[in-house]
């Protein structure tokens, strides 16, 4: 068996290794499992360059979600059996053809499920869900703004938004297919920023209705543009950081217009609201994903030997989608 692994933090296209992997038998309690999907994140690619707020002892396999297959469950495992398809534990080092874990943290799927939609079931749409539901009290009719808005977890937000009948203005930083991709899953309005005064078409766009949550996955000048398209007392909230830079807030905004600055991890959520609650989560939105109301684009699918192409894909600006190792569809 193979995994993916590295041994000191550095450019994922040059750190990362395929090596010999021998996860051994399912002791009780525990379940041998195929990786079929898992995908490559942002976080992904800033753990293995050992920039990212946890960082693992080294060496160590990347990967913090997928979707797998029991091949074996051990003594006193009841709830799945061989076949089923479950999703592997959150930050369990994923990259890898098979794995053991305890069988109480896999999550079992309907069968008719779509293992690489699903693979990217425990991160993104979860992070959606949250950052609509739980940093600001919504209610339908209400508008919300985001930029980055082509990313898979803006994808997802504008989806749960329109189900939710919260109206969304999607930022973007380039057109072609984009707009209209975005629109078909249900944003209110997607603005492509040119360099425009966007605050002014946000004002134009919501008339004198408030903007009471801005979302905020890009850092640097992004900040403030998205600070300042907030009403009077709203909240944004920082949940990325694809500019690699600092958020830029002009004070004033803080002082005189009462923005209030947030920040969210789904680590930190976890730690505060617990496994269960994170699974009852996931049962909501596996219906979603499994009916393909929730939905990511789909970049490119790499077995694990081409591991260093798979990243480099996953680096590239303006990618359409997300790139997923699919270790056991090609060996
Ligand atoms: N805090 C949490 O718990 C949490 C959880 C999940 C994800 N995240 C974060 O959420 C963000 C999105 O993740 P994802 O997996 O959805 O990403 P993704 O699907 O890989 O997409 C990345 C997006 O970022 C955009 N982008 C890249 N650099 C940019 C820049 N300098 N300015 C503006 N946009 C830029 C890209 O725009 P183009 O489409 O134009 O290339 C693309 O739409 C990441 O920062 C990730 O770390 C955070």
């Amino acid at each position: 068996m193979r995994a993916i692994q590295f041994s000191r933090f550095g450019n994922p296209a040059e750190v990362l290794e395929l090596v010999d992997h021998d996860p051994g038998y399912p002791a009780d309690g525990e379940a041998l499992v195929t990786v079929e999907a898992t995908p490559i994140h942002p976080s992904d690619l800033l753990t293995v360059s050992g920039e990212y707020g946890l960082l693992p002892p080294l060496p160590a396999t990347p990967g913090n979600e997928g979707v797998g297959r029991v091949l074996e469950a051990g003594r006193g495992v009841s709830h799945i059996k061989t076949g089923d398809l479950v999703l592997l534990p959150l930050g369990s080092g994923t990259w890898c053809q098979q794995m053991r874990s305890s069988a109480e943290e896999l999550v079992k799927l309907p069968d008719n499920t779509d293992p690489v939609q699903s693979s990217m079931m425990t991160i993104n749409p979860l992070t959606a869900d949250l950052l609509l539901g739980d940093i600001v009290d919504l209610q339908p009719g209400d508008w919300i703004i985001q930029n980055a808005a082509n990313s898979s977890v803006g994808h997802y937000l504008a989806a749960l938004a329109k189900q939710r009948g919260i109206k969304t203005i999607n930022l973007v930083r380039r057109g072609g297919g984009v707009e209209l991709q975005l629109n078909e899953l249900g944003a209110t309005e997607v603005i492509v920023d040119k360099g425009q005064d966007i605050p002014d078409q946000v004002k134009a766009i919501v008339g004198g209705d408030p903007v009471r949550l801005a979302i905020d996955a890009v850092g640097g000048a992004g900040s403030n543009v998205l600070a300042r398209c907030l009403s009077e007392g709203g909240t944004l909230v920082s949940y990325g950081r694809m500019s690699g830079q600092a958020c830029e807030i002009d004070p004033s905004l803080l002082i005189f217009r009462d923005i209030r600055v947030t920040g969210f991890w789904l680590l930190n959520w976890l730690r505060e609201h617990g496994r269960q609650a994170m699974v009852q989560r996931l049962h909501s939105l596996s219906q979603h994903v499994a009916a393909g109301r929730l939905r990511a684009e789909i970049a490119g699918t790499y077995p694990l030997e081409r591991i260093r192409d798979a990243v480099r894909q996953a680096q590239q600006s303006s990618r359409d989608g997300k790139v997923v190792l699919t270790p056991e569809a090609h060996w």
